[in-house]
């Protein structure tokens, strides 16, 4: 396995085939928690991994220095997954001051005893020399944790930029062109729409930033490391900070005797009649981390649930807490759904939702009572081509 990004600069992460769930984010491929060790006149690792598996990581950094060298031990994100082997690394490494900001040494000493720590602690744009090299600090505020913080090596044109550009993908691999572009490009999209897609703003004003500056090399938190593919992994985050639409239409539902099923069904006929791609998904059936990935860049989206005592579906409930959270824009799309004898749940509850998500109305709910009748799935199959044709206009 290549580990080696630079002349004495290194990846002593850990990768964890296993993991299946990251905080509800179904990690269908495992993840890594990237960490690099750079041995110039002064020696420095940036980030740390997950608690359990500190004692690899530092075995890892034993194979290539003795733990007393370490200098510095770079923090650039306090979130456990980079910072719970923190404590144990303080520990082994007696020299070693812990650099990071002043939000970030505060979100460290509410997670964990930091007493005997050694701070160093950075504003934006300052500076570490390590001999050859430097370490200059960026803040990149709400990427997606107050104290989020890129480190830069202008001497290698190399960015550590923590969980930006990064993707949940356990493999064998370090490099972006060790892999098939698309599969990463995907992990890529998947990790956006499920992680950040929230802070599409800080993400744009970052990228900003990023551009001014002269990139050989990105080396992210998790997943492979970027040194092939940096114009293609930049153009696919200008369009997610957006929510770019292409052509897409997006309709999801849960059922419970299949009359909301029926709906959704002739939603997506009427959208297939169109020049668009069309998606269809069960929300029973389908994990929401594959659905917010396919709702990032869809033009319309249609959600339909049938009502259940005033309210909607469960797992309907679950998938619209998960999204609103994520909070996708640049939508167009309705609700829809069955109902007995209470029109307070369902489709209404929905619509509602999609309100607060802010995507844009395009129709009002529709809604059958028991079982839609012929006319009414064909109101759902001209809404469905309402959806498509409104999404055609995003072809390139
Ligand atoms: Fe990979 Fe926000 O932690």
């Amino acid at each position: 396995m290549n580990i080696t990004l630079k002349d004495g600069i290194d990846w002593v992460g850990y990768i964890d085939w296993t993991v299946r769930d990251f905080h509800g984010y179904k990690t269908e491929s495992g993840s890594t928690y990237n960490a690099y060790l750079i041995r110039d006149e002064k020696t420095a690792v940036i980030d740390a991994v997950k608690a359990p598996y500190v004692e690899k990581y530092l075995d890892h950094i034993r194979a290539l220095t003795d733990l007393s060298r370490i200098d510095y031990v770079v923090c650039n994100h306090a979130e456990p997954d980079h910072s719970g082997g923190l404590p144990s690394v303080m520990k082994a490494c007696p020299q070693a001051e812990l650099v990071c900001n002043a939000k970030c040494k505060e979100a460290l000493e509410k997670h964990y005893d930091t007493a005997a720590w050694k701070w160093h602690v950075v504003e934006d744009g300052d500076t570490i020399s390590l001999g050859r090299r430097t370490l200059s600090f960026i803040n990149t505020p709400m990427v997606h944790w107050p104290e989020s913080m890129f480190t830069y090596v202008p001497e290698e044109k190399l960015l550590f930029s923590m969980d930006a550009f990064g993707q949940h993908h356990a493999s064998a691999f370090r490099f972006d062109d060790e892999e098939p572009l698309d599969v990463i490009l995907q992990e890529a999209k998947a990790y956006y729409a499920n992680i950040v897609m929230l802070y599409g703003r800080p993400i744009a004003q970052t990228m900003e930033r990023a551009a001014q500056m002269e990139i050989e090399m990105i080396a992210p938190s998790h997943g492979v490391i970027w040194r092939s593919h940096i114009k293609e992994v930049f153009e696919a985050y200008q369009k997610y900070v957006v929510c770019k639409p292409v052509p897409k239409v997006v309709v999801l539902y849960a059922t419970m005797w299949k009359a909301t099923e029926r709906m959704a069904e002739a939603i997506l006929e009427g959208a297939q009649e169109c020049n668009v791609e069309a998606q269809l998904f069960n929300v029973d059936s389908t994990h929401m981390t594959r659905i917010v990935t396919e709702v990032l860049d869809c033009a319309t989206l249609a959600i339909g649930s049938p009502t259940l005592n005033n309210g909607i579906m469960p797992s309907m409930a679950s998938v619209l807490c998960y999204m609103k959270g994520l909070r996708p824009t640049n939508k167009q799309g309705f609700a829809f759904g069955s109902y007995g004898w209470s029109k307070r749940g369902g489709p209404t509850e929905i619509g509602q939702a999609m309100e607060e998500m802010k995507i844009e109305t395009m129709h009002e709910p529709i809604r059958a009572q028991y079982v839609p009748t012929p006319e009414l799935l064909e109101e759902c199959r001209e809404a469905g081509r309402a959806m498509g044709k409104y999404a055609e206009q995003f072809a390139d």
